[in-house]
């Protein structure tokens, strides 16, 4: 018996060295210490020895029982501790890594120059109007006594809208937002003091000062006694607050059906500082915008009567300005969502 204890041991003890889990550990546990276990049999067969042998071989077995119930608490807190350190190796966190950056939108540099030219505007007393893009040709081009036949009106200048037959009058996507203009003066009388951002759209193949779509402000005020002056010494405000400081600008007469008289203004060139570039073809001077007196046609048209009231409207477009004051050279920028491009504006 001596012998098979011996033996029954050392087996367990292997058994228990080699089990590497919670679940076989138990197993092992049943085999020998277990109610139909090996050891618990011999502990039984206690029973079957001479009275005078069963003291010492009583004392043996549990002795042995002691000793495998200590090797496995062991093995069960060494399993225990090694099954610890794996889940806190699986998720552990090097704290030496940098960190991912956020990264945080921005506005798009048109809009936040259409925010800056707003606020110039609306500081000066202007309210801000907007229109529908998808504009009918009257409000487009008639109400703003553009002639039948101006070359404006032309198809490959104007998206044109594909209508149903019976419908009153074409469709198309606006050219310009001096449509906005018209839509005020027939709902409101003046005085009036607007500007309307939006925007405007053309047949054109992109290049670098051409793209589809682009921006435009439109500015109109109408009250009693408004003269070219006032239209002179508003823009000249209007691009010292833009830029920053005083700038030269020449008034060159000019045509548009929707103002008498009409002029293009040109500044100097903040990009060589008038001295001739290739953003300037070596002129020294940009040009930046159209203006003129409301034509009394216009006025007319809207409601508005000409024997009382003068007006004066300007427009201009954003995407050249905000190229102009960040020295962006090609004006395709604005649509490429390139962001090695955007973030330079966040
Ligand atoms: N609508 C013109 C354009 O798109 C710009 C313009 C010129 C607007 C003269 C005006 C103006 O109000 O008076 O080119």
């Amino acid at each position: 018996m001596a012998a098979t204890l011996d033996e029954i041991t050392r087996r367990a003890e292997e058994d228990i060295a080699k089990a590497d889990t919670p679940a076989t550990l138990n197993s092992v546990a049943s085999r020998y210490l277990g109610k139909k276990g090996l050891l618990t049999a011999e502990r039984r067969n206690i029973g079957l020895l001479k009275p005078a042998q069963r003291p010492a071989a009583g004392a043996r077995i549990n002795q042995a029982w002691q000793q495998l119930q200590t090797t496995l608490d062991a093995r069960k807190e060494t399993l225990k501790a090694a099954a610890f350190e794996r889940a806190l190796n699986a998720d552990l966190t090097d704290v030496t890594l940098p960190g991912r950056r956020q990264s945080a939108g921005s506005l798009h540099p048109i809009t936040q120059t259409l925010r800056r030219i707003e606020s110039i505007f609306v500081a000066a007393g202007y309210q801000v109007q907007t229109g529908p893009e998808i504009e009918d040709e009257y409000h487009n081009f008639t109400a703003l006594n553009t002639p039948e036949h101006h070359p404006a009106r032309a198809v490959h200048d104007t998206f044109y809208i594909q209508q149903e037959q019976d419908s009153t009058q074409p469709l198309l996507l606006r050219t310009h937002t001096s449509s906005v203009q018209v839509r005020t003066m027939e709902e409101h009388r003046p005085p009036l003091r607007i500007i309307c951002p939006g925007k405007v759209y053309r047949a054109d193949d992109p290049d670098a000062t051409h793209t589809p779509m682009f921006h435009q402000v439109e500015g109109l005020v109408v009250d009693e006694g408004i003269s070219m002056a006032h239209l002179k010494g508003t823009l000249l405000s209007f691009l010292k607050a833009f830029f920053g400081r005083p700038l030269q600008a020449r008034f060159r007469p000019s045509y548009f059906p929707f103002t008498e008289p009409s002029a293009e203004v040109d500044m100097e060139c903040v990009h060589c500082d008038a001295k001739g570039c290739r953003v300037c073809s070596q002129t020294g001077w940009v040009e930046v915008l159209g203006c003129g007196m409301v034509h009394p046609n216009v006025l007319e048209k809207s409601g508005v009567n000409p024997d009382i009231y003068d007006g004066f409207a300007f427009g201009f477009g954003v995407d050249r300005l905000c190229s102009l004051n960040h020295g962006i050279a090609d004006s395709r920028y604005f649509f490429d969502n390139d962001l090695r491009f955007l973030q330079q504006f966040s």
